[in-house]
């Protein structure tokens, strides 16, 4: 359920009318709702309630806006981070560095440093190679990094290829049979505590199956871990609960997922962490945008909006679906491609699509933005960062500024021996 609603006709953020925020703001721009983030990390956490010890940490990666961070925290959450970046975003947010999980198949030599000054809960370590480096550099400085080791369990999250993590071919984690043979060297290290082993097999998965599969091999490797003698507290079942882009999906909700993983991890007897993302923040936001003009097509009208490919990257890169709607809808139809001013064919938002009936100026949204969206974001072809603005009840802020052309060029420099 989110807080995106028609009232009197026009699309509301809770009380904000979507119309006078694209006047005062303009478009595009991205619009989250304070009492929909709050709603899904409330949901997201009841759904866990007979899961045992757990500790949840927001995916950064989905949505790094301070203001978001800020709500997160405020629901208790931690933060799973994949980046020196996205570490100094949580802990600015008012994160505990406590709660904070490293997580990242390339932390560099100043990542980890970081990581350390920072004095973070615990690092996810994504190889061997990776936890020698983290044990040296902690040693030297006489401390002890908590560390899980991030297994690959070989199994298809049945997700979009692109965003896929668990297959052997996979670059994440360690394969699951040699598991056992890292931890043990890894476990002997001076400077590591490894306390646990982590996973994440992909995102936006639509059916339980493949986590409940990859759930039950963690928990094979679990005994076998403490048949070995090793002390296990902590398991790290990442993230990946799938959201519905189309009104007509009906992925698993976080009470039939929290059902599942109190059934497979019964007796663990371990903290178990999670890294919801996507299922905390997409329907939590939508990117509106206006019309420029429509132009006629040879199979279809084509609206060309003032938002493109670089405000919202998942069509073009993963052919994903935004359900779009006019701001004012008339009751009637069309059948339109949607797609942005940028040179590119892959600029296009919604191809032969039966959609609201729009027509120049009028103003509309994709919804389910609110992850991966902003995050994603980009400049190209010289186009402003997309700003994005927190509603709460009747009142909004812009919480991230349109960031135009020239303070870009302002950071930009022609040598002297050009001139
Ligand atoms: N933990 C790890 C280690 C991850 O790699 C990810 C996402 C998450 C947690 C959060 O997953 P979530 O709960 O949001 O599914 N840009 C793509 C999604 C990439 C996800 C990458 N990893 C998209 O727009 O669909």
């Amino acid at each position: 359920m989110d807080h995106f609603q028609l009232k009197d006709g026009v699309l509301h953020a809770e009380d904000v009318a979507l119309s006078d925020i694209a006047e005062q703001v303009g478009t595009p721009v991205y619009v989250y709702s304070r009492a929909t983030l709050e709603r899904h990390a409330r949901v997201f956490r009841e759904g866990l309630k007979d899961a045992g010890k757990i500790h949840l940490a927001f995916a950064v990666k989905s949505n790094p806006n301070l203001a978001v961070l800020k709500i997160l925290a405020n629901q208790g959450y931690g933060a799973d981070v994949v980046s020196g970046g996205e570490l100094e975003r949580a802990l600015a947010a008012g994160m505990k560095a406590d709660d904070i999980v490293f997580s990242g198949v390339g932390k560099s030599r100043a990542e980890l440093t970081l990581g350390l000054d920072k004095g973070i809960g615990q690092f996810n370590l994504e190889s061997e190679e990776e936890g020698q480096m983290l044990a040296e550099i902690a040693a030297s400085r006489g401390e002890n990094a908590s560390a899980t080791l991030r297994v690959n369990p070989d199994v298809d999250a049945g997700t979009h290829a692109k965003i896929s993590t668990g297959k052997a071919e996979n670059k994440f984690g360690v394969a699951i049979d040699v598991a056992p043979d890292i931890f043990a060297r890894l476990s002997k290290l001076e400077g590591l505590n490894l306390r646990g082993v982590a996973v994440h097999i992909g995102s936006q998965l639509q059916n339980l199956d493949p986590l409940e599969k990859c759930y039950t091999r963690m928990g094979q490797l679990l005994s076998d871990l403490r048949s070995a003698g090793h002390a296990i507290t902590h398991v790290d079942l990442g993230g990946g609960l799938g959201v519905p882009y189309k009104p007509e999906e009906n992925p698993p909700s976080p009470a039939d997922y929290g059902a599942m993983v109190a059934r497979v991890t019964e007796g663990w007897d371990v903290t178990l962490m999670f890294e919801p993302g996507r299922v905390i923040a997409g329907n939590s936001g939508v990117m509106m945008t206006q019309v420029i003009r429509i132009k006629p097509g040879v199979n279809s009208d084509f609206v060309i909006v003032d938002a493109a490919m670089n405000d919202l990257m998942r069509p073009a890169i993963y052919d994903a679906w935004h359900h779009f709607e006019a701001v004012q809808p008339t009751g009637d139809s069309m059948t339109a491609s949607i797609v942005g001013p940028i040179c590119e064919s892959s600029d296009i938002f919604a191809k032969e699509r039966e959609v609201d009936r729009v027509q120049t100026d009028d103003l509309g949204i994709f919804r389910t933005a609110g992850a991966y969206g902003a995050t994603m974001a980009n400049t190209y072809n010289s186009r402003p960062l997309v700003p994005e603005v927190l509603v709460d009840g009747d009142k909004y802020a812009v919480v991230a500024e349109r960031i135009e052309p020239s303070t870009i060029m302002a950071a930009e420099h022609v040598p002297d021996w050009l001139k």
